[in-house]
């Protein structure tokens, strides 16, 4: 079990999926399932990274029905404002009040090609406005198979942090690209090697009380199923879900692994 210090989180990414209509159902919905959950004491935080148009909606319900729940977005612009048409500045995520937001995911990787420098960039901006990052990192297939598991996570993680100086709030996570959608999760013991690793790399950067501060999530093909694995290595301090945070039930399940950690 990850260390007692850090609170488990337990991460929504919608993704392309619920407009702002369905995003209000859902976080009602999620919101009301949670609580009547919260009988158990060790919960994990809980966020959602809804599409940038739910923004708002999500806002006003959270802080109307001071709902227990976090939100982050899904993405932010490297730069603060002006001519860059379709970006969102991380000062307009602050101003929605989101405490998070997700860096650097593999499908923005891949079908947007950031580059470990626009991550690093992205990472700074967030940090500047007070947002904590969510740094996502992991390796393909092809680079599982030419150079080990850690290898490229590590690259990508040292690439993210250069620069930045401690104390820093961040979250960080692994996320192998084969087992994103795929239904192919990485094994506990796969997660905990690399997860490991990129505590080390936190460490060097950043120092140990840091290292030691930060939660590292697991990300990819994440089940309720199966969190439990997960979250019985010391450092996995949580997961990044996909595909599973669109259903209310077993996203509530995935939150509450603590009922079934030790089966
Ligand atoms: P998945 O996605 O849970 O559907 O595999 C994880 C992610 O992309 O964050």
């Amino acid at each position: 079990m990850a260390s007692m210090t850090r609170v488990p989180f337990i991460a929504g990414n919608w993704k392309m999926n619920l407009d702002h209509l369905q995003s209000i159902a859902f976080v009602q919905k999620l919101a009301w399932t949670l609580k009547d959950a919260r009988h158990d004491s060790g919960d994990a935080e809980v966020a959602v990274f809804p599409p940038f148009t739910d923004l708002r909606s999500v806002q006003t319900l959270v802080a109307a029905d001071k709902l227990d729940l976090a939100y982050g977005a899904q993405d932010v612009s490297q730069f603060e404002s002006g001519a860059y048409t379709g970006e969102i500045s991380g000062a307009f995520l602050k101003a929605l009040d989101c405490a998070y937001v997700i860096i650097g995911h593999s499908e923005r990787r891949t079908m947007h090609a950031e580059s470990d420098e626009i991550v690093a960039a992205k990472t700074a901006v967030a940090i500047k406005h007070g947002l904590v990052p969510v740094i996502c990192v992991g390796e393909t297939a092809e680079d599982l198979e030419a150079h080990g598991p850690s290898a490229v996570p590590v690259a990508q993680l040292t690439a993210a942090l250069a620069g930045l100086k401690a104390p820093l709030d961040i979250v960080v996570a692994y996320e192998p690209v084969w087992a994103i959608g795929s239904g192919l999760a990485a094994t506990p013991e796969q997660a905990e090697q690399v997860c490991a690793a990129l505590r080390a790399v936190i460490a060097k950067a950043l120092g140990k009380d840091t290292a030691d501060a930060t939660r590292i999530l697991y990300g990819g093909s994440v089940k309720a199923s199966n969190i439990a694995g997960f979250m019985r290595e010391p450092n996995v301090d949580g997961a990044l879900v996909g595909g599973a945070s669109l259903d209310v039930k077993e996203f509530a399940d995935i939150a509450r692994f603590n009922k079934h950690v030790g089966t």
